[in-house]
């Protein structure tokens, strides 16, 4: 490790110097952190399957135009992304009530909403990521207000497209967070989605039973996260589903053994 530079730490995932200018590698750690890291642990296996799980989300998202920062997987644990100035938003959506929306105004979990919410949280550990109206990130300039057209559309589009791609395996996409970067042109910047799409900023649930397979696990004490997550990368087929039912996956032993996804079509 001590051959590149470790340009940030964050709770899950470590960004490195990338090989070329604008470029960074994205590490992800099997650390997991909730409520605003006062719970900390670790799932086995966790970098691995997010790693793989968003790659194939941002893959699959650019083959319907939205862009990204992701440009491709190098290894298990690491991503070649684009280096982006990150917004200093959390975009939050939800198509059923869950986590802190059912705290805040007192609405079961489980309820479907009328329709599909945005919310935004300003990221600052120090301050909780509070939820923060159109109108402050405004007036703090935090994002412009072309920014957040692009954001609150391509937010849209994730969701209706994510919706499927999880339901066609039986998951239902509860919520889940986002959040999008500038790239410059000279003077000119474009925004683009950055981050991870995985289980540890999604809510899903299977369609069927009801199952947790997402960090709530982590977060309530559930027990089985480790299995959660294979579950859902085995869904999506980014695992070989050569195990015994009910066998745990031990990932070290399933090294090279990931599926390497389709070239995007041009
Ligand atoms: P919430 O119900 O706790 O506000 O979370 C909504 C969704 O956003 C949920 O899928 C988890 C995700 N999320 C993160 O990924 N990181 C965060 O810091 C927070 C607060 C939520």
């Amino acid at each position: 490790m001590s051959r590149r530079r470790q340009v940030y730490e964050g709770k899950a995932k470590i960004l490195y110097e990338g090989p070329e200018p604008g470029t960074l590698i994205q590490y992800f750690k099997d650390d997991a952190t909730a409520f605003n890291a006062q719970k900390k642990g670790t799932i086995n296996g966790k970098g691995v399957i997010n790693n793989r799980i968003s790659e194939y989300v941002f893959t699959r998202l650019a083959h319907i135009g939205i862009p990204t920062h992701f440009i491709r997987r190098l290894n298990m644990r690491e991503q070649l992304v684009r280096q982006v100035e990150i917004i200093p938003i959390e975009v939050i959506v939800r198509n059923v009530a869950a986590g802190s929306l059912t705290k805040r105004l007192g609405i079961e979990e489980g309820e479907p909403l009328p329709h599909t919410l945005i919310e935004y949280c300003y990221k600052d550990d120090a301050l909780g990521d509070p939820f923060v109206s159109e109108e402050e990130i405004a007036c703090f300039n935090w994002a412009s207000h072309e920014e957040m057209q692009d954001i609150s559309s391509m937010a849209i589009r994730i969701n209706d497209f994510m919706s499927g791609m999880f339901a066609a395996i039986g998951i239902r996409l509860v919520d889940f967070k986002l959040e999008f970067g500038r790239i410059w042109d000279q003077d000119f910047s474009r925004t683009i989605l950055a981050d991870e799409i995985s289980p540890d900023g999604c809510r899903l649930w299977d369609m069927v039973t009801g199952e947790k397979l997402d960090k709530d696990r982590f977060r309530r004490d559930l027990g089985g996260e480790q299995e959660a997550y294979q579950e859902v990368a085995r869904r999506l087929g980014l695992l070989q589903d050569d195990n015994g039912p009910g066998e745990v996956f031990d990932l070290s032993a399933h090294r090279g053994r990931l599926r390497t996804p389709a070239k995007p079509k041009k």
